[in-house]
């Protein structure tokens, strides 16, 4: 379906050595609506299941990408055969998409994070493809993030496209928030009409107290992997509880922690990414 337009009267002024000449006119203007295809790659399901919510939310294609010879094994199984290629500079096979890449003006691309970036589907996928013109924007899962990263690799391999600086990105562990957060990453970028409850700044960071140190702890203590020790915090409200961000010292790296607490009385607090 295609919109049309009524462009408002345009005025136009020129100036002519002897006086100002006025015309006024009216023209309809044919305003090209973008398709979009919702493309992602899912090893357990996880991004699958946000690709499934943004379909929904954007009415768009979708498709998931396949392999030629799709891992099979347990996670550390999976690791290990993903560590080995990326040392041997291998990219998996992919099946050629369905999908007429050059049908769609944008693309909302989506993975999980591996070894701290897009994962090798994807690799491949922008060895074959340039996406040459296409807006490109991001969506992932993670353990513990990624997200930013991911990104910054996908605007290098893909200078030709446009690959929006903001993606959505959400823990494995979070992901049933999934359909709220998204919501508001469409409706704040513009992919969506309507409306959301604009959030305050964050406050400036000081020393973390005794009760931050505690809700990190409960937020991060039990996470496969160390996020260090907290050493600087910062807060907000929102409509759904309070959001933390911590400035944690990792073994000497620093690094930013989001941190967030429901209203609920018995809300436990969840980490909801590490900035990567
Ligand atoms: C090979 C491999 C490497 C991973 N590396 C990371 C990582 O560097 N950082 C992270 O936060 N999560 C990492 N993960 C966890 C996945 O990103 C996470 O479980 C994701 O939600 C899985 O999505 P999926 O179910 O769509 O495959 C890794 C998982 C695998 C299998």
């Amino acid at each position: 379906m295609k919109h049309y337009l009524l462009a408002a009267a345009m005025l136009t002024m020129s100036l002519a050595s002897c006086g100002t000449k006025e015309t006024k006119d009216t023209e309809e203007r044919e305003i090209p609506e973008t398709k979009t295809l919702v493309l992602y790659y899912s090893l357990t399901g996880t991004t699958e299941s946000v690709a499934q919510e943004l379909q929904k939310a954007l009415n768009a294609d979708m498709e998931s990408i396949e392999m030629e010879t799709p891992y099979t094994g347990s996670y550390e199984e999976v690791v290990k055969q993903v560590g080995k290629e990326r040392e041997a500079g291998e990219l998996p096979k992919l099946l050629p998409l369905n999908a007429d890449l050059a049908q769609y003006d944008t693309i909302f691309l989506g993975y999980p994070i591996w070894y701290g970036t897009y994962a090798r589907p994807i690799s491949a996928l922008v060895a074959e493809n340039d996406f040459q013109d296409k807006t490109v924007v991001t969506f992932c899962t993670f353990g513990s993030g990624g997200l930013e990263a991911a990104i910054q690799d996908l605007r290098k391999a893909l200078p030709k496209a446009q690959v929006a600086e903001t993606g959505f990105g959400i823990r494995n562990a979070r992901v049933s928030s999934t359909a709220g957060e998204l919501n508001r990453f469409l409706v704040e970028n513009g992919y969506i009409e309507g409306s959301v409850e604009a959030l305050p700044d964050y406050s400036e960071m000081r020393p973390v107290t005794e009760e931050e140190k505690q809700i990190f702890d409960a937020a991060c203590g039990n996470y496969q992997f160390p996020l260090g020790t907290p050493v600087l915090a910062g807060k907000r409200g929102t409509p759904d509880g309070v959001d933390y961000i911590y400035q944690a010292d990792n073994n000497g790296t620093p690094s930013t922690i989001y941190v967030t607490v429901g209203n609920a009385p018995d809300a436990k607090p969840e980490f909801t990414r590490v900035v990567r």
